[in-house]
């Protein structure tokens, strides 16, 4: 069975969680048993007088009236419509969506009550207990009540424990594999997306699916952890260089969602949430749209094209290919500029080597100070069709 081995993470987590809260209350204990006989021997038995005050006095607890009986059914009740009704997250696009806001709600609604409960006894307290006008003397040393204790430690140990196992329900359900799901790797490097289809011999920087068919990504990265998130889909997970990891959901209504990084990955992190989009289409749409990038890979090069394909524009501004970003220095006018960075280089070879070698010669100035070396991938000229290198070189001498 797939599951045993999460579900035996999950069981030696409990048992270790439990073992260490064991070995956490007995030592405790042992401390509090020698602080207490330390401090009978330094201070004696009280006699007399003095025991009269200190004897500890065994209150009969109050028996709960009927307002105590009513504030807690207003608690509960509070908690379940704060459950049901207080709505937290965004959209739901995914089958996964409904049952992990259901997971997230029921919390919201137990913590809610927990919060109330708490809270209103604290304001209660102080109200009531509070010191009245002309009382001097010290409270009573009220010894505490076991079976209170008892039951404020099992009833949250219960919540908890079934918290952990409807989660690891959901969690069990959502990463398994679903039947007839299409493939897509996805690959992440700074500061880019790349979606590829195996089976359609295809590669993109926004994520097409139709709706109500099973996903499944291979999600790796080509330089350091990212971590592949959507939002509307509750879909989120690491993106880890030399390492495949995987997720499965339905996207189950049409639309554009944002693809967000949620792992600090460098100083293009936050572009990384602002230039992928997953676009949800019906089977028809999707399969036009397919049709159209298989019969646009037989035409020559797009160069603005490519400088999204090859995420340049997460970097680098250059208005004629409508990119703004802040990273890199800013590409208008570098047609003339590049003519007069290295002597005895042309413009064109100095593009090419800027491209291929971004490390051969940093640029002074960019947007946020001065240039530093090794931001820029290296990896240009291993992914690089000579066409595309071409194009771009070209597109980029254009720039006057
Ligand atoms: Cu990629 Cu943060």
């Amino acid at each position: 069975m797939p599951m045993s081995t999460p579900l035996l993470l999950f069981l030696s987590a409990v048992a270790a969680i439990v073992v260490l809260t064991g070995v956490l209350g007995v030592s405790l204990a042992v401390a509090f048993y020698w602080l207490d006989q330390k401090y009978r021997q330094a201070f004696g038995p009280a006699t007399g007088a003095a025991a009269a005050v200190t004897a500890p006095v065994v209150v009969t607890h109050r028996v709960a009236g009927p307002g105590a009986a009513i504030s807690a059914l207003v608690i509960l009740f509070a908690g379940v419509l704060v459950g049901r009704y207080v709505r937290l997250t965004p959209l739901e696009a995914s089958s996964r969506a409904e049952q992990v806001d259901l997971l997230f709600h029921t919390m919201l609604g137990i913590a809610a009550a927990i919060f109330l409960l708490v809270e209103g006894i604290i304001i209660f307290s102080a109200f009531r207990f509070r010191r009245k006008k002309g009382e001097e003397g010290d409270g009573l040393p009220i010894h505490g009540s076991n079976r209170l204790e008892v039951a404020w430690t099992i009833i949250p140990v219960l919540i908890v424990l079934w918290l952990g196992a409807y989660s690891y329900q959901i969690f069990a359900q959502i990463q398994t594999l679903p039947p007839e799901a299409m493939t897509v790797e996805v690959v992440s490097r700074q500061f880019q997306w790349e979606f590829r289809y195996p089976d359609l011999d295809l590669t993109t920087n926004d994520l097409y699916i139709p709706e109500g068919k099973p996903i499944r990504l291979k999600i790796t990265s080509a330089d350091v952890i990212h971590s592949f998130w959507v939002p509307a889909f509750r879909v989120k997970q690491d993106a880890i260089p030399m390492h495949e990891t995987e997720t499965y959901f339905t996207a189950n209504a049409p639309g554009r969602y944002r693809v967000v990084c949620a792992e600090l990955c460098g100083v293009g992190h936050a572009r990384m949430g602002l230039i992928s989009y997953v676009i949800v289409q019906s089977q028809i749409e999707f399969d036009a749209w397919v049709a159209e990038q298989q019969a646009a890979a037989g035409k020559p090069p797009d160069p603005v094209a490519l400088f999204t394909k090859y995420g340049c524009n997460a970097c680098h501004t250059l208005t004629a290919a409508g990119a703004t970003g802040l990273v890199g220095p800013n590409l208008n006018g570098i047609g003339t500029i590049a003519a007069t960075r290295v002597s005895a280089q042309s413009a064109e070879d100095y593009l090419r080597e800027s491209i291929l070698n971004p490390n051969a010669f940093i640029a002074p100035q960019c947007p946020t100070g001065a240039c530093q070396p090794g931001i820029m991938p290296q990896d240009f000229g291993a992914r690089m069709p000579q066409s595309h290198l071409d194009a771009l070189v070209n597109f980029l001498l254009e720039q006057k």
